[in-house]
């Protein structure tokens, strides 16, 4: 057993498994980053989930098909949060929870922070029904680590805009304005100057293998105890 699946399996039979979020503005690179940090995980021997929301499981992606049309629109926020948040509880109940179960670690595009930026903090619903919404998906859960790809939102929308090419339309977030998408992004700096335990702000203009690098680093001192180690 390698040295990254020997320290997640500790002293017990069955190996730690962990919840990873991602989050930040449109096209700060999420998916590459998750798709880069499962490589290198996936190398070391431990299981490896990379997920999505909304979305994540048959139920979710109808649900996400729905809400990113903007047919939910007219919900409001707060009723947009629900469905996000019936989103999530199946996503969580159906595939998350048990690969947790099984020691996997799970990398999720998004995840409840999301909803406290989208629909709370920018969609100004009430911010006491979207920790009771929280609740209500979660309970007391929340990601063992969530990071936070900060990039100025011109930029994001930028990349956003060319990854997707003219031939598909904007979604229901990407054709808010530049002032919204600079709000997301203070919102997020928020949460996570917040809960500085759970989250780490990752510069996401570095080039690509930098910002993988430095996500690679926080899941090693995070999870494997790098830093005792290098000190030792
Ligand atoms: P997606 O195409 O996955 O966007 P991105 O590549 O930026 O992650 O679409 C998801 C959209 O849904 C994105 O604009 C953020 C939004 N969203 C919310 O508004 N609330 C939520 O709780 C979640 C999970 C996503």
């Amino acid at each position: 057993m390698n040295q990254v699946a020997a320290v997640l399996v500790g002293q017990s039979a069955r190996p730690k498994g962990r919840l990873i979020t991602f989050e930040g503005g449109e096209g700060a690179g999420k998916s590459t980053q998750i798709r880069l940090l499962s490589q290198r995980l996936a190398q070391t021997g431990v299981e490896v989930v990379a997920t999505r929301e909304p979305g994540g499981t048959p139920r979710a992606e109808k649900l996400r098909d729905f809400i990113l049309s903007g047919r939910a629109s007219s919900l409001g926020p707060l009723g947009e949060a629900v469905l996000f948040a019936a989103a999530r509880i199946d996503h969580f109940d159906a595939l998350i929870a048990p690969a947790i179960e099984r020691g996997a670690i799970v990398l999720s595009d998004r995840f409840s922070d999301s909803t406290r930026a989208y629909q709370g903090v920018m969609g100004e619903a009430e911010p006491r029904k979207i920790a009771l919404l929280e609740k209500v998906a979660l309970g007391d859960l929340r990601p063992d680590l969530t990071i936070v790809l900060d990039i100025p939102a011109k930029v994001g929308l930028e990349r956003a805009f060319a990854r997707r090419g003219d031939h598909l339309a904007p979604d229901r977030f990407e054709r808010e304005d530049i002032s919204f998408h600079e709000g997301l992004r203070r919102a997020f700096l928020n949460i996570a100057a917040s809960e500085p335990d759970r989250c780490c702000v990752v510069d996401a203009l570095a080039p690509q293998e930098e910002v993988a690098q430095a996500i690679w680093q926080l899941v090693e001192a995070r999870f494997l105890g790098a830093n005792e180690a290098h000190a030792a």
